[in-house]
């Protein structure tokens, strides 16, 4: 059984000619950043947005030239990227910093001409192959998780060439070739470092063995899409900050917004901090656990069970109680997430990841409220889950809130069911899932 909000006329709950339901790739997909695409090829963001499906998208918000766009979960910028090319000025705020880095790359200013991008980068290519560390004392240096990730000959390359960039010699395509490397990481490692978890213990095949010759390949695709896709226009500005989109500070840039299209975290979901471990590892962003969770994980919203606390779950439910039918939802689901969890031994605590969870949305769409202009409409594509099997449509709940802090719900569509990858684990529940494109306007 599919389960829909029901709270919503038949209508607006089925795909329409008013939204896109299929990609215009005809992948059927909406998320997965493309290996191909000018931008997306940078770096492959499995939780970013396909960026053919943004377009659509944009395109059928029907908004004014020019108009400002906003995305308060940038991620990888696609939406920056999407609406930069519709001719849309862009404001993103993304919290996990060596993302927000990159999606404000791809936004920016190049400081030269793409050719040089191309010259430093082989240049640079060179140098590390002459200053490459013999295989030993030198590569025992590197964290554990990278150096079980690399042929001891690959590492010695890819720390050269790191060690080289960091100490400047790239001059100001510095942040371009870092992430031309950081993008070869996964490429050339010989163990499994899919998405979400790297996995150390399991080797495969690389799939490139050259780690400088995918370099200067990673270079040349950005030089390419530099050259093609930015448009330096006065009148357009783009840019993502890095920042908490719960902290109203961060919006400053997205006051008279005329439209939004972002996906939020998925309740219990991904955990996008440990997913990038091998780059932020490698590069030196943190040398441990503790680190991580300082640097990267703490300005985000809590949507796995990893990242709870009691003290943020209770806070959060009372902060929700004024949201009179999602609050009193979300505390229903809580003590039946609580009972769940009482059932077992050492239980997961779902029961606190939802209130903390909704709290934010709450604070985010009130945010996003205060910046947008009236009749602008957002777009959001979310899933909804089923912990334990306790049914949380996280797309209706977000839509209720939206409607209490001044937005009309217009939309509600299934894209497409998803969970199905475990349709044959008997531990787990059986509730269909899927993935909502919710549509809302600021009155
Ligand atoms: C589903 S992904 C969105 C990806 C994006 N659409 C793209 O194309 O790359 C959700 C993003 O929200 C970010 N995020 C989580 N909590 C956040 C917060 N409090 N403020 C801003 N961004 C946050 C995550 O780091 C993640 O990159």
């Amino acid at each position: 059984m599919l389960i829909q909000d029901s709270s919503l006329p038949d209508d607006s709950r089925r795909a329409d000619d008013l939204m896109p339901v299929k990609p215009a790739s005809g992948r059927g997909r909406s998320h997965g950043t493309s290996r191909k695409e000018a931008f997306d090829r940078w770096f492959r963001y499995p939780a970013g947005f396909a960026s053919d499906y943004v377009s659509t998208l944009l395109e059928t918000l029907d908004l004014d030239p020019g108009s400002l766009i906003i995305d308060p979960f940038a991620g990888s910028g696609v939406t920056g990227t999407a609406a930069r090319s519709a001719g849309h000025s862009f404001y993103g705020i993304e919290t996990h910093p060596l993302i927000a880095e990159l999606a404000n790359l791809k936004l920016q200013t190049p400081p030269g001409s793409p050719e040089s991008l191309i010259e430093t980068a082989s240049s640079l290519a060179k140098t590390a192959e002459r200053m490459a560390p013999s295989a030993g004392d030198a590569l025992k240096k590197e964290a554990d998780l990278t150096q079980r990730c690399f042929q001891p000959a690959v590492l010695a390359r890819l720390v050269s060439l790191r060690d080289i960039i960091r100490a400047g010699h790239a001059g100001h395509w510095g942040p371009y070739v870092k992430w031309a490397l950081l993008g070869t990481l996964r490429d050339v490692a010989s163990v499994r470092v899919g998405w979400p978890y790297q996995r150390p213990g399991s080797q495969r095949q690389p799939r490139f063995t050259d780690p400088l010759e995918r370099f200067i390949q990673r270079a040349m695709w950005m030089a390419e899409d530099l050259q093609q896709g930015v448009i330096i226009r006065s009148d357009i500005s783009a840019s993502v900050t890095h920042g908490d989109s719960r902290d109203p500070e961060t919006w400053k840039g997205a006051i008279g917004a005329q439209g939004c299209v972002a996906s939020p975290p998925y309740l219990n979901n991904f955990d996008y901090a440990d997913a990038t471990r091998l780059e932020l590892y490698f590069w030196g962003d943190v040398t441990s656990w503790a680190d991580m969770c300082s640097t990267v994980r703490s300005g985000m919203i809590t949507a796995t069970t990893q990242q709870t606390s009691v003290g943020a779950a209770r806070e959060a439910s009372s902060r929700l109680a004024r949201f009179a039918n999602a609050g009193a939802t979300v505390q229903e689901l809580t003590a039946q997430l609580q009972a769940e969890r009482d059932k077992r031994n050492r239980g997961k605590e779902y029961d606190r990841v939802i209130p903390d969870y909704f709290a934010a949305m709450a604070q985010i769409l009130e945010n996003l409220a205060k910046s947008m202009t009236s009749g602008a409409p957002f777009v959001w594509l979310v899933g909804d889950s089923a912990p334990y099997g306790v049914y949380i449509d996280t797309p209706g709940l977000i839509g209720q809130i939206g409607e209490q802090v001044g937005f009309s719900m217009e939309k509600d569509i299934v894209l497409r069911r998803r969970g199905q990858r475990w349709a044959s684990n008997q531990t787990r529940h059986d509730v269909e899932l899927s993935e909502r494109l919710i549509l809302l306007r600021r009155q």
